[in-house]
């Protein structure tokens, strides 16, 4: 089965063409390509994202980017068309369905409507060894972290989630993303962060940051508090300080650290009260290495029992890849009365 997709809902176009096989008990699942388009530079300027500049540029890039998935594909002929219709910028959201549903009335295709979080979830599932066992993967936990969700979702199987924590304001990625503005980093801010906190050198200037709701009875999360922490902290430093690499590499150590510390510590506070049989996780600061390792050192020593999945980076961040296999497992939404689709970006998962 050939399945394109399409993400435009932030500052990514992104369409993939995927090959999936279900030769159970096994589900193979082939990128034939997952082309990314990145706003990254235009936005840098800005500090963020604007969702009308936004929009713009996915209007421009969408054809040429669908071109390139096509040809990189090789003209495998195409069953159905996956695209993400929340949540996200709704006018970035608009961009991607009107040219999805051009396309799918030209080419008679079924169109499956996708929600973004569940594909950051589903980006697990991309590989040649997916394994369709359920019995082995769920229940699960997951956690899904990008630049506008922090969530932790109860999975009992595809399509089955139960949201059991989120973020009370800022998003962990928006954390990053707002904190590096503070530092002069730029955007987006993981990456910038990530980099400059290897630089750091332990023993050195040492920093301390809050560890928001981390011991508080609920799944839920907070992180506008230690944006505003790091903010205190610069305005309190003499500029010298402030701007020397030395106290940026501190802070962007103590930064990263402080995220992990409250995701880790929650997540696996759920897996172990939902005695789950994996930890999933998802979403663009999943990318970050750090955070990677240290959930692998802690699932091995807290809950061995329990199996992590985390995407290859290039699929950690926003993909088409994931939209197009979210696709997949929602067949039965697939649609040719195509003025049904619509933006929706509050979805919920
Ligand atoms: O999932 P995503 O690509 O887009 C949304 O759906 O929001 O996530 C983007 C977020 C940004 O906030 C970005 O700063 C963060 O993911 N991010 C990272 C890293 N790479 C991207 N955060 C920490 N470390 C990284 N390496
Ligand atoms: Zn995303």
């Amino acid at each position: 089965m050939i399945i394109l997709g399409f993400d435009t809902s932030c500052d990514e176009t992104s369409v993939s063409l995927i090959d999936v096989q279900d030769k159970e008990p096994y589900l193979k699942i082939k990128i034939l390509s997952n082309i990314v388009s990145s706003q990254v530079k235009l936005h840098a300027k800005h500090g963020g994202v604007y969702p009308f500049l936004a929009q713009r540029e996915h209007q421009k890039n969408l054809p040429v980017v669908l071109k390139k998935a096509l040809r990189q594909a090789q003209g495998k002929p195409i069953n159905f068309i996956g695209v993400t219709v929340g949540p996200g910028l709704e006018p970035c959201l608009w961009q991607g369905i009107n040219f999805a549903k051009n396309l799918a009335q030209k080419l008679n295709l079924p169109i499956v409507p996708v929600n973004h979080m569940e594909a950051h979830i589903l980006a697990n599932f991309i590989g040649e060894k997916s394994q369709q066992n359920s019995k082995k993967i769920f229940p699960a936990v997951c956690l899904v972290v990008s630049g506008g969700h922090t969530q932790l979702i109860l999975m009992k199987g595809i399509g089955k989630y139960e949201l059991i924590g989120e973020t009370r304001d800022d998003a962990a990625g928006e954390c990053f993303d707002k904190a590096a503005k503070i530092l002069g980093l730029g955007y987006p801010g993981g990456p910038a962060i990530a980099k400059m906190a290897k630089e750091f050198v332990r023993g050195r200037a040492s920093i301390k940051l809050p560890r928001p709701m981390i011991y508080q009875k609920n799944y839920d999360f907070s992180f506008s508090g230690l944006k505003t922490a790091v903010l205190y902290d610069v305005r309190n430093r003499s500029p010298k300080i402030g701007k020397s690499k030395e106290y940026i590499r501190a802070m962007c150590f103590e930064i990263e650290q402080a995220i992990i510390d409250v995701l880790i510590h929650k997540t696996l506070k759920a897996a172990k009260n939902f005695k789950v049989k994996s930890v999933i996780l998802g979403g663009g600061v999943t990318a970050n290495n750090e955070l990677r390792k240290q959930f692998k050192e802690k699932i091995k020593k807290e809950i061995p029992y329990s199996k992590l999945h985390i995407p290859d980076i290039k699929y950690c961040t926003d993909n088409a890849a994931m939209i197009a296999i979210t696709a997949y497992f929602n067949q039965k939404k697939a649609t040719k009365d195509w003025q049904k689709i619509k933006a929706d970006a509050n979805l919920k998962i």
